[in-house]
C-alpha cells in the first residue's frame, strides 16, 4: 500500500528500512525520503515503524545488533 504519495513510498519499503536498522521516522525519512514534502505521511509512518518494531519485540526476535 502506497503510504507516501509524494515520493510513491509503500508499507513494505518502510517496514523493510525498520528491519534494516532504522528505528525512528527521521532514520526512515532519511532513508527513503518519506515525509519530506507534504508531510501529510509522517503519522502513517510513524505508525507503521512502531507497529513493525512492536511486532520484532513481542515475537522476540531481534532487529539490531549491538555494535562492538
Ligand atoms: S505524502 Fe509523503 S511527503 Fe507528501
Amino acid at each position: 500500500m502506497y503510504v507516501c504519495l509524494c515520493k510513491g513510498i509503500t508499507d513494505t519499503q518502510i517496514t523493510d528500512a525498520v528491519a534494516g536498522g532504522a528505528t525512528n521516522l527521521r532514520q526512515v525519512r532519511k532513508a527513503l525520503g518519506v515525509a519530506s514534502q507534504c508531510g501529510k505521511c509522517g503519522v502513517l509512518t510513524q505508525e507503521i515503524i512502531n507497529e513493525t518494531l512492536s511486532m520484532h519485540t513481542s515475537a522476540g526476535t531481534e532487529l539490531f545488533y549491538a555494535a562492538v
